[in-house]
């Protein structure tokens, strides 16, 4: 195991380069986990500094950290020269997502219920998970937005039928608004479905961009559609928005459910609450019959939920929605709200809005 204190001492043996024995390197927003190291690198700039980079990844892997993530971050000033006592271990961490803590919507008395939506592993329904969430909480009458944070593997544009793209108002971006959500993703700013390959850095302040650079407007939910896992962007989303909640999505599946425990766990860990489990593709029902038939084995979302202490809010069958290309409002993902699992939707987001209380 390897301590906050371990890597504290760490950084604060590390001299800047080229410095002359002034004062240590200042960090922030540190986060360890197993040997999982993260943090901000505060710089005059703003941009990585190879030597510097190199100078701490050194230090860290002296330690015992088998991986290592670096964000640089504009030194502001008021953690200058003589803020940099946390890279000596000393006080508290300060402050997450410097600069963003006036943000309306991350202040933390803004309102807006966080939900990062996560999983243990892609494939299980996460986005269609988010987007049918968010519609079901906007026919409800809540102002809802959506950032697609699968930044690689963004899909909530296409799942949602969305085929514009964002205005840029009084140089703020305009998220595109479908089913009375607003959307944010990466996929609106790729050409051509191009893969998106960004460093560790380039991700954090992604992230940072879809709050600082959009006109969101007022929100009661904010959902967050996660990669699969417990990489770098859900260490992001932790350190920026603390009072992020979770829903972890899982199959019925005895083995799923268990890698879905771990994305689970680091939800514990980072102190996030859990809202609930949603079991995607629980049940196929037979068309001629109506009965139903558990493809995927039975029982692991009401498992994880036990493990994880809290609810199973819903079980969504098998089925892709009913829809036509044809349809003014088409969109592949989206069940219609008078369908089966429309309703199941529905009767979930009810079951958040009572748990959130907003
Ligand atoms: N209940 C369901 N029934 C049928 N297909 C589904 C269901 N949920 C998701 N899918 C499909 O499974 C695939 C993976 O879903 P997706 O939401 O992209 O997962 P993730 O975001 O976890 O990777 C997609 O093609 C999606 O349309
Ligand atoms: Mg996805």
């Amino acid at each position: 195991m390897l301590t906050r204190e371990q890597v504290l001492e760490a950084v604060g043996r590390v001299k800047r380069p080229g410095g002359e024995g002034g004062p240590g390197i200042a960090v922030r927003d540190v986060v360890v986990k197993d040997r999982h190291v993260s943090m901000t690198v505060l710089t005059p700039s703003g941009e990585p500094e190879a030597p510097l980079e190199a100078a701490l990844r050194e230090a860290l892997a002296a330690v015992g950290a088998e991986t290592v993530h670096l964000r640089f971050r504009a030194d502001g000033g008021g953690s200058g020269a003589g803020g940099a006592a946390q890279g000596a271990g000393a006080g508290p961490v300060k402050g997450h997502a410097a600069g963003l803590e006036a943000h309306p919507l991350l202040r933390p008395d803004s309102g807006v219920q966080f939900i990062a939506i996560a999983s243990g592993k892609g494939g299980v329904g996460k986005s269609t998970v988010t987007v049918n969430l968010a519609a079901a909480l906007a026919r409800l009458g809540k102002r809802v937005g959506i950032i697609d944070a699968d930044i690689y593997g963004f899909s909530v544009p296409d799942m949602m039928g969305i085929e514009e793209r964002p205005a840029v108002e009084n140089e703020r971006i305009v998220p595109i608004e479908r089913f009375g959500v607003k959307v944010m993703s990466m996929g609106f700013f790729v050409e051509d479905n191009s893969p998106v390959v960004w460093r560790g850095p380039m991700l954090g302040r992604m992230l940072r961009n879809f709050f600082a650079e959009v006109e969101w407007g007022e929100l009661d939910y904010m959902l967050l559609d996660l990669p699969p896992g417990t990489g770098d962007v859900a260490l992001d989303i932790h350190q920026m928005i603390p009072q992020s909640k979770e829903i972890i999505v899982t199959t019925p599946h005895a083995t799923a459910a268990f890698v879905a425990a771990r994305a689970g766990a680091m939800a514990v860990k980072t102190k996030h609450d859990i809202l609930g489990v949603i079991e995607n593709m629980s049940y196929y029902i037979c068309p001629s019959c109506g009965g139903r038939d558990y493809v995927f084995g039975r029982g692991g979302g009401a498992r994880l939920a036990e493990t994880l202490h809290t609810d199973l809010l819903a079980q969504i069958p098998l089925g892709a929605p009913d829809n036509h290309p044809s349809e003014p409002d088409f969109s592949p993902s989206v069940y219609k709200p008078d369908t089966e699992t429309g309703r199941i939707y529905t009767e979930a987001a009810q079951a958040i809005i009572a748990k959130c209380g907003v």
